[in-house]
């Protein structure tokens, strides 16, 4: 027996590299899984494809309205409810403000931001036909970061989307609490996922040193944290469940970060 048996999820970025820990963790535990992503695809090589047994995949831009209703439609026709929805469609850019054009910065907001906002949006009203169902009641879970606390360096706009999921999930648990619905947000450090990858590619070369390799950066970044190591997209997965089960039933509205400890440090380091 799973621990989400007779659940319906959809997980945005559900082909991505933390989407599909969650997809993963989420059909070992019983649940009927939507993977939501521009393609089957997602951020990993096609030969890394190989879809689950079980899993669905729907395709979503969540940037797009019609495309999310559209996504919504899917899943109704086919089950009729919706238990748990996970927003960790993402994209980073690697900039400061000067750095960082008005479409640039646009287009983050738009998938980080609008996209946790139009997802959930349009899955209100399939959630609310599980209300009473479980203990845990339908759950949202939504993916801020760690950058929504504290800043790394050129990485303005995507801290600042972060920080906008996290207020956002907070007025979501105000709003549909009372109803039974849980919103909370995991709030990762380091993950070793494609976006963590070509977030060292680009990275590597820094003004302070030019001669970096991405080994070294990566190196650097495991020396600083307090567990010696970054995080497993299983690892995130591992929370997010928590948070979507009945055991988290008591569990709204409070942004969960998970980073081996790095933001527990009184200095950074500059990478
Ligand atoms: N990897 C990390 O170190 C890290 C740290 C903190 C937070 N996060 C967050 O976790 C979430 C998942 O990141 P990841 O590391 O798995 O990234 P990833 O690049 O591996 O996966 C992101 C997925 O989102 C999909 N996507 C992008 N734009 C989309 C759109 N418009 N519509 C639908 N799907 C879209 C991509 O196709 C991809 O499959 C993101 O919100 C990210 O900001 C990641």
């Amino acid at each position: 027996m799973g621990t989400l048996d007779d659940r319906v999820a959809l997980v945005t970025g559900g082909r991505g590299g933390v989407g599909r820990a969650v997809c993963a963790r989420f059909l070992d535990e019983g649940a009927t899984v939507y993977a939501a992503d521009l393609d089957p695809g997602g951020s990993l090589p096609d030969e890394d494809a190989g879809a689950s047994d079980g899993l669905r995949f729907v395709e979503v831009d969540v940037t797009s309205e019609p495309s999310v209703e559209a996504a919504m439609a899917t899943v109704a026709a086919e089950e009729n409810r919706l238990d748990i929805v996970v927003n960790a469609a993402g994209i980073e850019i690697e900039h400061t403000i000067e750095q960082t054009s008005l479409d640039d910065w646009n287009r983050i907001f738009a998938v980080n931001v609008t996209g946790t906002f139009l997802v959930s949006k349009h899955a209100l009203p399939l959630l609310r036909r599980t209300i009473g169902d479980r203990p845990g009641g339908p759950a949202i879970v939504n993916i801020g970061s760690y950058d929504g606390f504290i800043a790394d360096p050129r990485l303005a706009a995507y801290c600042a989307t972060k920080g906008a999921v996290h207020a956002l999930t907070k007025a979501m648990a105000c709003d549909h609490g009372p109803e039974g619905i849980r919103v909370n947000a995991v709030c990762p450090g380091y993950v070793d996922t494609p976006m963590l990858q070509s977030f060292f590619a680009g990275g590597a070369q820094t003004d302070d040193d030019p001669d970096a390799s991405i080994d070294s950066l990566q190196q650097a970044v495991r020396d600083v944290h307090p567990l010696r190591t970054y995080g497993t997209p299983t690892d995130i997965a591992n929370l997010i469940h928590w948070l979507a089960s009945d055991e988290a039933r008591y569990a709204t509205g409070a942004l969960w970060v998970i980073d081996g400890g790095l933001s527990a440090q009184v200095q950074q380091m500059r990478l």
